[in-house]
């Protein structure tokens, strides 16, 4: 059985009272856990909710993991306003790198990203990096990689299962890395066309993983 990873991306949205509802909501199905699952569920909050989802997991005894949609590129010290990955570590296991939406709207470029793997793997955060292609470059010591086409973030338009796979493939061949998830408009009704794929292992889901029904169907189907 292959392990699949189903990440949700709850962007720039919730706050602390929605996060208990949707927890609650969550809690009300029977999630799979590590005895009879091989899918690992990781919820990226913005930061201001790492310690809040991080509490509720532990409060619901859920199988989950959290992860951050970013950090600082500074390390800890005289930066007022950043996150540096070694305060994001005492919640988080997982970091979202080099989302589009970071390179278009902050300009992240691949300098900076990959000086971001090289500290997230410094204080045990594991990247899960986010590429537009298989020409995005992706720089050493990724283990998860994200193929996420700008044109199927947010439009309700996703990409086709043979294409992500073709994608995967081509970056499993190119850089060695053992795992790679698909991430545009993913639901519940096509999420397992994608985890079906033999080279993509799981999704990474932005909208549909603010609803717990929709994103407890999106577990479930995958
Ligand atoms: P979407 O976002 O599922 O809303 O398309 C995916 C993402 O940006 O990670």
């Amino acid at each position: 059985m292959k392990k699949i990873f189903i990440i949700a991306n709850w962007k720039s949205n919730k706050t602390s009272a929605d996060v208990k509802d949707w927890f609650d909501k969550i809690s009300e199905y029977k999630v799979p856990t590590s005895t009879d699952s091989e899918k690992e569920i990781i919820i990226c909050s913005p930061f201001t909710l790492l310690s809040g989802t991080s509490a509720f997991i532990k409060e619901n005894h859920l199988n989950f993991k959290v992860g951050a949609q970013d950090f600082s590129s500074f390390d800890s010290g005289a930066h007022t306003g950043e996150e540096p990955p070694e305060l994001i570590r005492e919640f988080a296991d997982y970091a979202i790198i080099g989302h589009s939406e970071r390179r278009k709207d902050l300009s992240e470029n691949d300098e900076i990203l990959a000086q971001k793997v090289v500290s997230a793997n410094k204080y045990g955060l594991t990247p899960i990096f986010c590429v537009q292609g298989s020409d995005t470059p992706i720089p050493p010591g990724v283990t998860i990689a994200a193929y996420e086409p700008i044109f199927a973030i947010g439009t309700g338009q996703p990409d086709t299962p043979e294409d992500a796979e073709m994608v995967a493939h081509k970056i499993k061949e190119k850089y060695g890395i053992p795992f790679v998830l698909y991430g545009g408009s993913v639901n519940g009704e096509d999420v397992k066309s994608f985890t079906d794929m033999p080279s993509v292992d799981g999704v990474l889901v932005g909208g549909a993983s603010l609803d717990a029904d929709k994103f407890m169907e999106i577990i479930k189907n995958s």
